[in-house]
């Protein structure tokens, strides 16, 4: 999404969340032609900002993406668990290590709570193609102790 700025995603991410357990909004993390991706947080302390520059129902194995979040916890190492539902029944889920004590494959691993990371830049992934339909997907970034880092929960639309 080129739309996607530092300034909105720190307003992002000091806007205050209002009372009584009010979800966070719905962002776009990328829209094109036949798919479109949604996500909000679903971590009830923060929101983060997110986005991925190409959007193509065949992913590709090389995707640049924007990630910003103020950690809450240390991130000495990073994982990254993905469930994917269809119609409520869970079709894939795929763990993967972003950073590990030993192997850092990412500038921000091993930053400390309270500090802030912006990364812009490639990840890897296997390649994926979509199928057309809706998917809910649900994301949990995780560190060392197992504490969370950020939750989202997504939607992707492939039409
Ligand atoms: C996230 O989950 C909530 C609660 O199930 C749901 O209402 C919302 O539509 C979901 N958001 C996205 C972007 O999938
Ligand atoms: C994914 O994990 C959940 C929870 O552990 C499990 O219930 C589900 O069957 C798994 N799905 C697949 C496709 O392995």
């Amino acid at each position: 999404m080129r739309g996607f700025t530092a300034a909105l995603l720190v307003w992002t991410l000091v806007s205050p969340q209002g009372g009584g357990g009010e979800a966070w909004p719905t962002h776009v993390a990328c829209r094109d032609g036949n798919l479109e991706v949604l996500y909000q947080s679903c971590d009830p302390l923060q929101d983060f900002g997110f986005s991925v520059d190409q959007c193509s129902k065949q992913l590709k194995p090389n995707l640049h993406i924007r990630f910003g979040i103020i950690l809450r916890q240390d991130i000495r190492e990073l994982f990254l668990d993905v469930a994917l539902f269809s119609q409520g029944s869970s079709i894939l889920n795929l763990s993967y290590p972003i950073c590990e004590a030993d192997l850092p494959k990412f500038s921000f691993c091993g930053r400390r709570k309270g500090e802030q990371i912006y990364y812009a830049g490639p990840v890897n992934n296997l390649g994926f193609e979509f199928p057309t339909g809706e998917y809910q997907v649900l994301l949990e970034l995780y560190n060392q102790d197992h504490s969370t880092v950020a939750c989202a929960n997504a939607t992707v639309l492939c039409s």
